[in-house]
């Protein structure tokens, strides 16, 4: 732990056993001397063109700022050079713990070494920082877990297989596409390889046909995780694997946002109504909740990002007590120099029946959220 952190935390904790002796409560939080309001935590997120990404940054802000914590919060605009240069400047401006959710896995090695020269914690949020010593804690889902209930949520929805893991009433032949995202993100390997452990089967013994034949990674990987560019690419599928009359039953997507690309693609080719195939996705995006209450995509997997935040926070702050975070999974996530103790969350698929009890119940958005496709 550097020299600031002990201060601020030994005088933080002075600070309280004074008030304790003077009756005030642990959270009256006076305003002399060192406080944790000097201690910052920088956060670097990948991009505000995907509301996920907002709601993980206000989320993770709130939690600190809420516990006294100044937050240092940035968005990189999907570009990796700045996302470099701002975690630079929050080394420079002396932030204690940074939290990074890395647009290219790979590409933070340099600002890494910065920050464990001025040994400052590092935590990887939702994705894996990759090919670097310097990576202390990684928070977040079961991402092969991911994929499973991606391609599962798929099968489901062709009724090949039921909710419950049963086998369906339907035996195909399906014809079906399949997009991954970002090969730079260490998550869309998990997601895919969870996703096609699940379907290989089914491929295996014709009930589900690749019509185009794209079905490795490096084929249907969509760079950024852009909407664009997944609506170009069903585009271009459409023209040509499916100009003879052969239809579309359903899409593997794995992002809301490339399933509303996926979406726009076949709505303009004509799919409709109960013919239109079935759609995966992911993050539980507002614009995918109301087209899944819509019948329009199929489902989506839910990560909630509070619970993320929340375990981000955590992490840091056992940091800043020169404490370790408690992990609950030391074996998965090999970064390619060591493998990082992570804290992984559960999942949950959303189909339209869960809507309500899953992500209006727990608070996550309103039904007039749903109903308009907008949060906020
Ligand atoms: C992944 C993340 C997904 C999705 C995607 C696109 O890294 O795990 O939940 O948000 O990025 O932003």
């Amino acid at each position: 732990m550097n020299r600031k952190v002990l201060a601020v935390l030994g005088s933080a904790a002075l600070a309280l056993s004074m008030a304790a002796c003077s009756g005030e409560g642990a959270g009256g939080g006076g305003n002399d001397g060192d406080k944790p309001a000097e201690l910052t935590i920088g956060v670097s997120m990948p991009t505000q063109t995907s509301e996920r990404w907002i709601a993980d940054g206000n989320s993770v802000k709130e939690k600190l700022e809420s516990k006294g914590y100044k937050v240092d919060l940035q968005y990189a605009g999907d570009d990796i050079p700045t996302q470099s240069q701002q975690v630079d400047q929050m080394i420079t401006r002396g932030a204690d713990v940074l939290i990074i959710a890395a647009i290219d896995g790979t590409a933070l090695s340099g600002q890494l070494q910065a920050a464990a020269d001025a040994k400052i914690p590092v935590i990887a949020y939702d994705r894996l920082i990759r090919d670097s010593p310097n990576v202390d804690f990684y928070v977040s889902f079961d991402n092969y877990k991911v994929g499973v209930a991606q391609a599962t949520a798929l099968l489901v929805g062709l009724g090949v297989q039921t909710k419950d893991g049963g086998k369906g009433e339907a035996t195909g032949p399906f014809n079906i596409e399949l997009f991954a995202g970002s090969l730079d993100d260490n998550n869309a390997h998990f997601f895919f390889d969870g996703a096609m452990d699940t379907l290989k089967p089914f491929i295996d013994n014709g009930t589900l046909k690749v019509t185009s034949g794209q079905t490795k990674i490096e084929q249907v990987a969509i760079l950024r995780w852009q909407q664009e560019a997944a609506q170009k690419r069903m585009e271009d599928l459409l023209t040509a694997s499916y100009n003879n009359g052969t239809k579309v039953d359903g899409v593997l997507s794995p992002y809301d946002g490339l399933s509303r690309g996926i979406i726009t693609a076949l709505q303009n080719a004509g799919y409709k109504g109960a013919d239109f195939p079935v759609v995966t996705g992911q993050d539980a995006e507002i614009a995918s909740v109301k087209l899944i209450d819509d019948g329009v995509q199929n489902s989506t997997i839910f990560k909630d990002t509070r619970l993320l935040a929340e375990q981000a926070v955590i992490a840091a702050e056992a940091f800043l007590k020169d404490t370790t975070p408690q992990a609950n999974d030391t074996e998965t996530y090999n970064n390619g120099v060591k493998v990082v103790p992570s804290y992984l969350l559960p999942v949950q698929t959303v189909y339209k029946d869960d809507i309500k009890p899953v992500l209006i119940d727990s608070g996550y958005f309103t039904a007039e959220e749903v109903a308009a496709g907008q949060a906020g």
